[in-house]
C-alpha cells in the first residue's frame, strides 16, 4: 500500500513540527504548510526530503493559497488522506482595556478562525474522496471561560466548528478529531505563564498520531490534553 499523505498548517514550529516529526516516523508523507518558508524547507529536508516532505508556503488567511493545497499534496504524492489544521495566532488581549491592536483583533479572528475554516473548505472534497480524516487543533482557552481574551473566543469557534463538521459529514466516511492542548511549550508561552505546568510539542503530537491510528470505524472526536497541575481554571 502507498503510504498515506497528511497535511499540516502551522508546521514551521511547535506543535505542527512536532506532529509532522511524529507522522513522518509513522510513515506518512507530508504537506507542511506556514508562511516561513525556509523553516519548512529545512524540516521537510529533516524528514527526507521529497519522496517524503514538501513545503507549501503559505497564509491560510489567504483563499487563492489555501484553494491550492489540495493541487499540492496531489502533485507530490498522488493522494491526500488527512488535514491537521493547526495554524494559529497568539495575541494577549483586554476587551475592557483595549488591549492588543484592531489588526492583531483583525488576525486573531481572520487565521484562527477564517483561516481554520478555508482550510476546511479547500480540502473536503479530496478528504470526502479519500474518506480521510480532518483534525482541528483548538485549544482548552475553547473549552473554558477566560476573561479577556479574543484568542479563546476564536477557540471557542474551532470548537463549534469541529462538532458543525462532525455532524454534517457523519455520513461520508471522514473522520473529525478536535485536539485541545492545556499550556504548551512552544516558544509562544506568555511571561505570566512561564513558570506554570506545561506540555511538551511532542504530547500534543502523539494525541494527534493516536487520533489518526485508529482504524477506520473509530472515529476519536476530542482530546482534551493538559499537563498534569494545570490551573483548575483553566
Ligand atoms: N502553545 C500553547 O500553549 C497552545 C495551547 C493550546 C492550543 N495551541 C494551539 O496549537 C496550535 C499550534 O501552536 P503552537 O503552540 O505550536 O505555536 P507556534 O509554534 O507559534 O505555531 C504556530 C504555527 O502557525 C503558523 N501560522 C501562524 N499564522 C499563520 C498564517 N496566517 N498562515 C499560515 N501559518 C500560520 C506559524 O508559522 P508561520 O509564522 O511561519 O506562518 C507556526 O507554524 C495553534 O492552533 C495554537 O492556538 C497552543
Amino acid at each position: 500500500m502507498t503510504r498515506p499523505v497528511l497535511l499540516v498548517t502551522g508546521a514551521s514550529s511547535g506543535i505542527g513540527a512536532a506532529t509532522a516529526r511524529a507522522a513522518a516516523d509513522r510513515g506518512w508523507r507530508l504537506v507542511l504548510v506556514a508562511r516561513t518558508g525556509p523553516a519548512l524547507e529545512a524540516l521537510a529536508a529533516e524528514l527526507g526530503g521529497r519522496d517524503v516532505a514538501v513545503s507549501a508556503p503559505c497564509d491560510v488567511g489567504d483563499w487563492d493559497q489555501v484553494r491550492v493545497l489540495p493541487e499540492v499534496a496531489v502533485a507530490a504524492f498522488g493522494r491526500l488522506d488527512a488535514v491537521f489544521a493547526n495554524a494559529a495566532a497568539v495575541v494577549a488581549t483586554s476587551f475592557r482595556h483595549g488591549t492588543g491592536t484592531p489588526e492583531q483583533w483583525r488576525e486573531l479572528v481572520l487565521t484562527n478562525v477564517y483561516g481554520t475554516a478555508i482550510t476546511v473548505r479547500a480540502t473536503l472534497p479530496a478528504l470526502i474522496a479519500a474518506r480521510g480524516h480532518l483534525l482541528l487543533t483548538g485549544s482548552v482557552a475553547g473549552q473554558v471561560t477566560v476573561p479577556g481574551q479574543l484568542y479563546s473566543v476564536t477557540k471557542w469557534a474551532v470548537t463549534a466548528l469541529a462538532r458543525s463538521l462532525r455532524a454534517e459529514l457523519v455520513t461520508t466516511g471522514v473522520r473529525t478529531t478536535l485536539i485541545a492542548p492545556g499550556l504548551t511549550d512552544s516558544g509562544v508561552v506568555s511571561p505570566d505563564r512561564a513558570a506554570d505546568p506545561m506540555l511538551r510539542p511532542d504530547d500534543v503530537a502523539r494525541a494527534v498520531l493516536y487520533a489518526l491510528d485508529q482504524p477506520p470505524e473509530v472515529d476519536v472526536n476530542e482530546i482534551v490534553i493538559r499537563p498534569t497541575g494545570q490551573d483548575q481554571h483553566r
